[in-house]
């Protein structure tokens, strides 16, 4: 289904709704024509919420082959506990053999995280997103002061869009707080990643990821060795580029 949405006027009316609300209208919007982003981390509160407003729910992972097992294995429970077709998404093996081929398996640790994700995550997910009109992520302001701290209920995604088609982006929890998220997981007893327990807050790719200290950011788990402003990997590139 296509659409033309006036997306500032909803952001604006939609920025202090409840999450389910937020995903109530991309539903209406876009139906079966929109595609759930999980990760395998906490995330699974807005499958969870997806799920409860439509069984029929659209979800799809990357798969980068650098998930940790734990997270492999979630994703799989998930899948069989809603019993619903999660889409693994993998990288070409053209481009991502040449990559290892050339630097070996852990170049971003010395040219950064760029050219690793641009193989392992950002071309799968550009190639999947071609095809769908809306997506919905578990984006949260509170993940990032430097870069997610304007994140909308609702955006134009400035990244994956084309010039003959907007690209609609929803971000369910974007007001949402990680106590609040936490709250939900353990209320309704969510199934939750086990790395959780293990000092991890935020969860992305083992190499890549690392537990945090107490009172660290969760995001300085996250590809450490670089600077926070740096700290996205293309996925939510829109982040960036609307603060440059
Ligand atoms: S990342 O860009 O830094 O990796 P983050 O881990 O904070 O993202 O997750 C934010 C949201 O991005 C997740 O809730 C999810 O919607 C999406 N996302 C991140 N990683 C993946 C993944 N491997 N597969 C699918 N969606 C993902
Ligand atoms: Fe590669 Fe690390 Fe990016 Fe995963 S997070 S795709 S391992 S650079």
């Amino acid at each position: 289904m296509s659409q033309t949405l006036d997306v500032a006027a909803l952001a604006a009316t939609y920025a202090n709704k409840s999450p389910q609300d937020i995903l109530k209208l991309a539903f209406e919007h876009f139906s079966d024509d929109l595609w759930i982003s999980f990760s395998g981390a906490e995330d699974v509160v807005l499958v969870d919420m997806a799920w409860k407003l439509n069984k029929q729910v659209k979800v799809f992972s990357l798969d980068t082959g650098r998930l940790h097992p734990e997270t492999y294995r979630f994703i799989d429970q998930v899948r069989e506990q809603y019993q619903i077709p999660i889409e693994l998404l993998s990288p070409e093996r053209e481009p991502l053999e040449a990559l290892v081929r050339e630097k070996g398996l852990f170049s971003f640790y010395r040219d950064g995280h760029g050219e690793c994700c641009g193989v392992r995550k950002i071309a799968p997910l550009r190639r999947k997103l071609s095809g769908v009109s809306a997506w919905a992520t578990g984006q949260r302001r509170d993940q990032s002061p430097s870069t997610r701290s304007e994140v909308a209920a609702l955006e134009i995604d400035s990244a994956f869009s084309t010039p003959e088609r907007p690209l609609y982006k929803f971000n369910p929890l974007a007001q949402m707080s990680s106590s609040e998220v936490w709250a939900y997981i353990r209320m309704l007893e969510l199934p939750f990643n086990p790395l959780h327990e293990r000092g991890f807050i935020s969860i992305g790719c083992e190499p890549c990821t690392r537990p945090v200290l107490p009172n660290q950011h969760e995001r300085e788990g996250r590809w450490w060795w670089e600077e926070a402003t740096q700290k996205e990997c293309g996925l939510h590139a829109g982040n960036i580029i609307s603060k440059a």
